[in-house]
C-alpha cells in the first residue's frame, strides 16, 4: 500500500511505515495535480500537514484513499466530517508538540525578562560602538523563578507550560472554561516526579495576580484578551501568545506596550498570518517568531511515529 506524505514526514515516521510494509512517497504534488497523482498511483494514505487541502471534491474523486491523516494539531485543511461519512479514517497527532510550543513560550519568557530580544536587534547594529549604552539599557532583569504565571487554557499545551513553569520554581495559576480541577505531574531525569493539584480560576482575577500571562486556548470567536482585560493586568506585567492569531486584540496589545502598561509580549501567532501588521513586527517590546511552536525536531518525529502507528494498526 502507498502513502503519499504531501508535505513531508519525519525520517522516523518513514522507517516505521517501511517497516509496517508501506511504500511511502515524499514527492510534493501540486495541489491541482493531486487528484490525478492518487488515481494513477493508487494512493491508500494521504498525509499533509498545513500546506496541502484535502477537501470534498478531492474526497469524492480519490476511491483509493482509505486514510487522511494531519501531522499536527489543526484540521482546517481537511473536510474531515465529509471524509468520515463517506468511510475513510481522518487522524492528526494532537499532543506530538505540546512540548515544543510550551519550550517556545519559556524562549519568548526567558528572553522576555532579560532583554534578548531587543539586545539582539541592537547590538550587531550597535554593539562596538554604544556596548556601555546598551549594557545600561539592559541593566534591570528580571528572573521567573518565584513569579506567577497565569495560563489561559490547561488543556496539553497549557500542560506542559506548567509542568516547566513548577520546575523552574514559578507559582502557576489557570483559568480554563472546562477544566475545573488538574493535578500536573512533573517528572525529572531519574525518574522521580511531584504532583501539584489546582483548580481553575475566573480570567479577571488570574489577570490581576499574575506577572506573566500565557494564552493556550484554541480559535475563539472573540478575543481572549482585549483592552479590558489588559487593563485587569499588573502594571508591568508581559503577556505570550503562542495559540491562535485572534486570541489577542493586537492593536490593544500594541497600545498597552507603548503606554508601558505591559513590559513586552511573546508571539508565535498573529491576526493577519502570513503578513502580520508592520505595527506589531516593528514594536520594540515585542519578541517575535514566526509560528514555529511545533517546528522541532523532536515533534516531527513524534508526529511521523504516532501517524504511522496509526496508519498500521488501522489497515494492518
Ligand atoms: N504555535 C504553534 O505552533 C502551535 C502549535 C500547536 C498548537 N497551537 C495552538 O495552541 C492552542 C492550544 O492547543 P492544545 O493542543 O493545548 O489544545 P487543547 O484543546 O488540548 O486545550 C485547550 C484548552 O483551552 C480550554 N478553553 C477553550 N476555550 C477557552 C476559553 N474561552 N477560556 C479558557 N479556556 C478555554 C479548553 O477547555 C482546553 O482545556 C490551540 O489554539 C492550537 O491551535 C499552536
Amino acid at each position: 500500500m502507498k502513502v503519499l506524505a504531501n508535505d513531508g514526514i519525519s525520517t522516523s515516521g518513514i522507517d516505521a511505515l517501511t517497516a509496517g510494509g508501506f511504500e511511502v512517497i515524499t514527492t510534493n504534488v501540486a495541489q491541482e495535480q493531486l487528484i490525478n497523482y492518487i488515481n494513477e498511483n493508487q494512493i491508500t494514505v494521504l498525509l499533509v500537514r498545513s500546506a496541502t487541502t484535502a477537501r470534498k471534491e478531492l474526497i469524492d474523486a480519490c476511491p483509493s484513499l482509505k486514510i487522511i491523516g494531519r501531522g499536527g494539531v489543526g484540521m482546517d485543511n481537511i473536510d474531515v466530517e465529509y471524509a468520515r461519512e463517506k468511510g475513510l479514517n481522518v487522524i492528526n497527532t494532537p499532543a506530538a508538540s505540546s512540548a515544543s510550543v510550551a519550550e517556545l513560550v519559556f524562549a519568548h519568557l526567558y528572553g522576555g525578562v532579560r532583554f534578548l530580544f531587543d539586545a539582539n536587534r541592537h547590538m550587531p547594529l550597535e554593539g562596538d560602538s554604544k556596548f556601555k549604552i546598551l549594557k545600561k539599557n539592559y541593566a534591570k532583569g528580571n528572573e521567573l523563578r518565584g513569579k506567577t504565571i497565569g495560563i489561559i487554557g490547561l488543556g496539553r499545551i497549557g500542560m506542559e507550560v506548567a509542568k516547566i513553569a513548577l520546575g523552574v520554581g514559578m507559582r502557576v495559576i489557570y483559568s480554563d472554561s472546562f477544566v475545573e480541577s488538574a493535578q500536573v505531574k512533573v517528572e525529572f531525569f531519574d525518574g522521580q516526579s511531584v504532583s501539584f493539584d489546582f483548580r481553575t480560576q475566573p480570567i479577571s482575577e488570574l489577570l490581576a495576580k499574575s506577572d506573566f500571562v500565557s494564552i493556550h486556548v484554541p480559535a475563539q470567536k472573540d478575543y481572549i484578551i482585549g483592552k479590558a482585560q489588559i487593563d485587569q493586568m499588573k502594571d508591568g506585567a508581559a503577556i505570550i501568545n503562542a495559540a491562535r492569531g485572534g486570541v489577542i486584540d493586537e492593536v490593544a496589545l500594541i497600545e498597552a506596550l507603548e503606554s508601558g502598561k505591559l513590559s513586552f509580549a511573546g508571539l508565535d501567532v498573529f491576526e493577519n498570518e502570513p503578513t502580520p501588521a508592520v505595527k506589531v513586527l516593528m514594536n520594540g517590546n515585542v519578541s517575535l517568531s514566526p509560528h514555529i511552536g511545533a517546528a522541532t525536531n523532536e515533534a516531527q518525529d513524534r508526529i511521523g511515529t504516532e501517524l504511522a502507528a496509526q496508519i498500521i494498526s488501522i489497515l494492518k
